[in-house]
């Protein structure tokens, strides 16, 4: 027995500790487990009414208790000024600043900043102690308040409390229960457990460098929104840490750009949170433990534990840099601007050896120190906000609110209301008394109904006069998947609601050139029929039809649900810019690639197409069910036959997932780099089909190779066809937040 493990069967080696792991030893497969992230059998709450329980709350009441909480001290972290207020308010900024307009992902809407990655970022620093000091008030309100929706409130209530007027409170943001692996943050792994490897964390884009942040030129590749992985926007110290306000404010630009906020809102935003509360830097970085995600067992979740004295109050270390930046950091004013103005700065150290900017001028106003009564200390200003003096057009705009501070208080006031509740989609998702009754554009309005939806009998007219046109199963199908594709589950943007399609920019994208004589034709009989029908709902319905005729045709009578109730939106309420960032780069559904795909991105085009899969939430089998059955739909945007492995459109046959699974085809490369093939007869040589990265995949990747063979086998027709509908329908009704909460 010698040399044997005397426990038999039992595991000694943790399987989850082992390395490698898959993508270890594959770093290039294709994570298509990505789609099945945070599903819900990781969530605890499958069958909770967030949307009753939160209503129900008392939110007047909720938010005393929260504003006195802000103001009571407690031991095992005390409050710098006796006010948890700014701490609050850069929990909740730093919750909601990761969204990045690019893919719509990131932002405070899944409370994400409680899981790796971001949890643990050296400038989420000291965010654990923030939620952990709300946890008394999380305790006593439960699941009727989701931590997501707390971190923001918080912010308010702590802007209140220090005399700032918010623009209002939307509830409705719904957990996550699993750490977010799905997000491209960057594609460099860094030791982010200090700021002295901020040098080493320039982005890049998988191979190739994309310019140093702070170059006038820095390329900063879509979709990152921070010039460095883990920070939240820019480095305070500037680029590389080299101190250079000027190549600062070009990083600030790129990177708010990136958050959809203008210059204005920029200015208002940095101005406006850097009125309240301090930097921390009084213990050098080394010195500071690991963050929460990988610290010792016995620290309960915290990170970065400070060995000096208790480690917190006049010993705290954040960010490493030290100081306040005005003379009253809990009250609302325009010190933070006019101080920043009135005095010249010059490069100093903090205590950490940090680089910041104290006031030349002897006599300029001190602050307080946060603990200690009677001693005070330098102003401080980080190189970030020395940015905002010197480049031009912040400057301008810094000037302005100097002389106006009521125009900044509603300007500031406005961009964090944008910032706080931007990725929450549609208005109608908003919860609670203190929704503004005003739209911004950012929010995608939509009309309200000008009367109720249609009815049965109308539904069953215009479904014949659509059957009765001369428009083909594809061009519906087509038309009808397009404007619902731009659905992205992130920040609950784009769908069919509204029939944005008809509308700049969609309109005008290429990816949809196809669906404008067929937009036109579905209009005509909308107007000649007699009912109140949306446009939005016609296209949907016109889907409807198209699909349960291709049903037909394959032998399987189905009717596809369709609910009505869109409404049209107006070009007014569309703004083309925002609504530009949903145009696909790659949209494999349609098997289209951007033109010059390869001048914008080096990833394959498929790894986008599993992101857009990702975005629309799909699951593996509703993604190869969806493709499979657009493709013998005919549904390709160019109306070409790549991909489509069937002798006759139209019909919803298995014929896709016969032709990847067979071996009477052999997949031949058409051009070196394998960007198209041909699948050719295996027996006489012949070219059957045309195929791309995009179509072959399903053939190629195990996992949905798995799913196809479902839907190939002898058994999988009739099995195929109501999967089919039912995530053609998930599609349809992904934006209809006015009927399915969530
Ligand atoms: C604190 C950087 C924008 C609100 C800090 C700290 C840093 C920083 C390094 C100190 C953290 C610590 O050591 O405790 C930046 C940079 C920004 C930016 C580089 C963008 C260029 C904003 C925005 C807001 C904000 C947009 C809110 C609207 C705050 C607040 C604090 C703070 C309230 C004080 C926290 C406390 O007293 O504990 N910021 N920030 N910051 N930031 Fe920002």
């Amino acid at each position: 027995l010698e040399g044997k493990c005397p426990f038999g069967g039992n595991t000694i080696a943790g399987a989850e500790t082992s390395k490698p792991t898959l993508s270890d030893w594959y770093p290039d497969r294709l994570r298509v487990e990505q789609l099945h992230t945070d599903g819900p059998a990781a969530n605890p709450l499958r069958d909770f009414d967030y949307e009753a329980a939160f209503s129900a709350i008392d939110l007047e009441q909720l938010k005393n208790e929260i504003k006195e909480f802000l103001t009571t001290s407690v031991d095992w972290w005390p409050s710098d000024y006796g006010n948890y207020g700014p701490q609050m308010i850069r929990m909740a900024w730093h919750s909601a600043g990761t969204y990045r307009i690019a893919d719509g992902r990131g932002g405070a809407g899944q409370a994400l900043q409680r899981f790796a990655p971001v949890s643990s970022w050296w400038d989420n620093g000291n965010t654990d102690k923030s939620r952990r000091l709300l946890w008394p008030i999380k305790k006593k309100y439960g699941n009727a308040l989701s931590w997501a929706d707390l971190m923001i409130l918080a912010g308010n209530c702590s802007l209140e409390i220090m005399g700032f007027p918010t623009y209002g409170f939307g509830g409705g943001r719904r957990d996550a229960w699993e750490a977010d692996d799905a997000t491209y943050w960057g594609a460099e792994w860094i030791d982010n457990t200090h700021p002295a490897s901020y040098d080493a964390m320039v982005q890049r884009d998988g191979t190739r460098w994309v310019g140093e942040p702070g170059d006038a030129n820095y390329e900063l590749k879509n979709p990152l929104a921070a010039s460095h992985q883990s920070l939240i926007y820019v480095n305070p110290e500037g680029p590389n840490q080299e101190g250079d306000p000027a190549l600062s404010a070009i990083d600030i630009r790129i990177t708010f750009g990136r958050m959809a906020m203008n210059d204005e809102e920029t200015v208002a935003l940095i101005a406006g949170g850097h009125a309240f509360g301090k930097s921390h830097g009084k213990v050098p970085s080394e010195e500071i433990g690991a963050p929460p995600e990988i610290a010792p067992m016995e620290a309960m979740g915290l990170g970065w534990h400070n060995p000096r004295g208790n480690g917190n109050a006049e010993n705290t270390m954040t960010n490493g840099i030290e100081g306040s930046w005005t003379p009253n950091p809990t009250v609302w004013d325009n010190s933070y601007l006019e101080n920043l103005f009135r005095y010249e700065w010059e490069k100093t150290q903090s205590p950490a050896g940090a680089l910041q900017w104290t006031p030349t001028d002897p006599d300029a106003p001190r602050t307080p120190d946060a603990h200690i009564s009677g001693k005070d200390e330098p102003l401080m200003m980080m190189t970030s906000d020395i940015a905002l003096k010197v480049d031009p057009v912040y400057r301008e705009i810094c000037e302005r609110f100097l002389s106006d501070f009521d125009h900044f208080t509603d300007q500031f006031s406005k961009a964090w209301f944008k910032l706080t509740h931007r990725d929450m989609g549609p208005k109608s998702r908003y919860l609670g008394p203190e929704v503004p009754a005003e739209d911004f554009s950012w929010q995608d309005p939509l009309p309200a109904a000008d009367g109720p939806a249609i009815g049965d009998a109308d539904v069953a007219a215009l479904k014949k006069a659509v059957e009765d046109s001369d428009i083909s199963v594809s061009d519906l199908a087509f038309t009808a998947f397009s404007s619902a594709v731009t659905f992205r589950v992130s920040d609950k943007r784009g769908g069919a609601n509204g029939a944005r399609i008809a509308l700049e920019p969609q309109k005008d994208w290429d990816v949809n050139a196809r669906t404008v004589d067929v937009v036109a034709k579905l209009r005509e009989i909308k107007e000649s029929s007699g009912t109140s029908v949306s446009l939005a709902d016609l296209i949907v319905l016109a889907g409807c039809v198209a699909v349960e005729k291709a049903a037909a045709a394959a032998g399987v009578t189905v009717t596809v649900p369709f609910t009505p109730g869109r409404v049209d939106a107006s070009q007014d309420q569309t703004d083309p810019e925002q609504f530009a960032w949903l145009a696909p780069v790659v949209d494999g559904f349609r098997n289209y690639v951007l033109p010059d795909y390869h001048s914008v991105s080096s990833v394959a085009p498929e790894r986008l197409f599993l992101d857009r899969a990702a975005l629309l939430g799909l699951s593996a089998p509703e993604w190869v069910a969806l493709t499979g059955g657009l493709r013998v739909l005919g549904c390709n945007h160019d109306g070409s036959s790549t991909g489509v492995f069937t002798d006759r459109v139209g019909t919803l046959s298995t014929d896709f997932f016969d032709a990847v699974t067979s071996m009477d085809y052999v997949a031949t490369k058409v051009d070196e780099a394998g960007t198209s093939f041909t699948l050719d007869d295996r027996a006489t040589g012949e070219t059957r089909y045309q195929a791309s990265r995009n179509d072959l995949l399903f053939g190629s990747n195990s996992q949905l190779r798995a799913v196809a063979e479902v839907y190939a086998g002898s058994d999988g027709q009739e099995r195929f066809v109501h999967d089919f509908v039912a995530v053609w329908d998930k599609v349809m009704m992904s934006d209809r937040y006015d009927v399915v909460k969530g």
